[in-house]
């Protein structure tokens, strides 16, 4: 039996392998394998393609959303790490990165629901909590500091929203982009330097900070951990790249607690073989996904993920974006309870799923104790029951989508 992974890197390696191998033997020919040139030209290569000011290599996603928050609580209080009385309002239905990244920089998580048809943050939601906190404020010592949207399987947040409830209640915004390399908002209310309003305006540029992950399945994805920090603050990036290198602009004495986060020179390398490749497999992934949306459109007992071409949200807080969505995931949802049946009937013939996330964040042990919430989670605890990933490989053959499709209509139809 033909297996048809999620994802099948040894296919991409091959489709790039020139520009690849080129790239490495650089690495090996030069040997700066601390900071060498490969890492700068990425961090100018990604802040153009992005339209920011600063780009900065990580190590990781998640070293990129800690690194984020850390320069945020030196910059906005003027010490090392936010007080637990420091609220962050982020989404439950994220990698634990997202909430793991506040709680080291020692402020709270605040889980806010999400959106039941992006499986994005409920704007709404997030008013909604700035409100009721906001009269209660004499009670109450919290003090809410900021927002991260994740822009879940590659789908934007209604950056529109976010964007103008942060300008309200002062907070910083930093985008969770570890989906959503290269994905766009459309009509941003403030464009980006150089872009007129309208126009569409790429993730990672519309907040504070941006943090990216170049973990080897992410759309841009390196041959190890990797990610990247975004911003137009000039001191937040000054900030950024102090601590990702031992807290100080010299690391023999330094000024900050830092952490080595650096991103290798050689990963830097990979990485910008690979972004030569990156709007097209954007695109790739797009033309697949239109084929599953056309295909399962008629399978009732499943649905789709949404792709409209409006902006604003409705009276549920629902939000749409017009190609904005770059499927990092193409993931559906299955009604009715059938969602693992489903998923062992797909093993069964040989096509790998994933299930992201089996658990929200407030169910894990890391956050018991240690967040906040507005209302119930109960989106956010149906998601993880119904969602499904598909296998969406930009290479993919039309054959492996076909057969994904029968399997999947076969099985209702039995
Ligand atoms: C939404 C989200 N945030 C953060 C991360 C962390 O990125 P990394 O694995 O590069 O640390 C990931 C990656 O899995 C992610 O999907």
């Amino acid at each position: 039996m033909k297996q048809i992974p999620m994802l099948d890197l040894q296919l991409e390696y091959q489709y790039m392998k020139t520009d690849i191998d080129t790239a490495i033997k650089r690495c090996l020919d030069h040997q700066k394998w601390i900071l060498g040139p490969e890492v700068k030209e990425l961090e100018d290569t990604i802040a153009k393609f992005l339209g920011v000011k600063h780009c900065i290599g990580a190590s990781s996603g998640t070293e990129a959303l800690v690194l984020s928050l850390r320069a945020l609580a030196i910059k906005l209080k003027g010490q090392e790490y936010f007080d637990e009385t420091d609220e962050i309002i982020t989404t439950p239905f994220t990698f634990t990165a997202t909430g793991d990244a506040i709680l080291r920089a020692g402020a709270t998580p605040v889980f806010v629901d999400i959106d039941p048809a992006t499986y994005n943050i409920n704007p709404i939601k997030t008013r909604e909590y700035l409100t009721q906190n906001l009269k209660l404020k004499t009670q109450n010592s919290s003090n809410i500091v900021g927002i991260i949207p994740v822009h879940l399987y590659g789908q934007s947040c209604n950056m529109d929203e976010i964007m103008k409830i942060a300008r309200e209640y002062n907070l910083f915004v930093l985008e969770d982009v570890a989906q959503a390399f290269g994905g766009t908002w459309n009509g941003p209310t403030v464009p980006a330097v150089g872009l007129s309003k309208g126009s569409r305006q790429k993730l990672g540029s519309f907040g504070t900070t941006g943090a990216f992950s170049f973990f080897p399945s992410k759309n841009l994805g390196g041959f190890g951990d990797g990610g990247m920090v975004s911003t137009n603050d000039d001191e937040l990036a000054e900030l950024m790249g102090m601590l990702l290198k031992h807290g100080g602009k010299d690391k023999y004495n330094v000024d900050h607690i830092g952490y080595n986060a650096r991103l290798d020179t050689l990963q830097a390398a990979i990485l910008l073989a690979k972004f030569k490749y990156i709007d097209e497999f954007n695109e790739r992934r797009r033309k697949i996904a239109e084929i599953y949306n056309r295909e399962l459109s008629n399978v009732s007992g499943i649905v789709l993920p949404v792709n409209c071409s409006t902006t604003q949200p409705d009276d549920k807080g629902t939000s749409r974006n017009h190609d904005g969505h770059v499927y990092h995931q193409y993931t559906i949802r299955i009604l009715n309870k059938r969602r693992d049946a489903l998923q062992k009937h797909l093993k069964e013939k040989g096509i790998d799923t994933m299930v992201y996330y089996p658990v929200p964040l407030h169910k894990m042990r890391v956050f018991d104790g240690r967040y906040k919430m507005n209302g119930d989670l109960t989106e956010s605890e149906k998601a993880v029951r119904e969602v499904l990933s598909l296998p969406m490989e930009p290479l993919m053959s039309e054959e492996a989508i076909s057969c994904i499709i029968h399997t999947i209509k076969k099985f209702y139809h039995e």
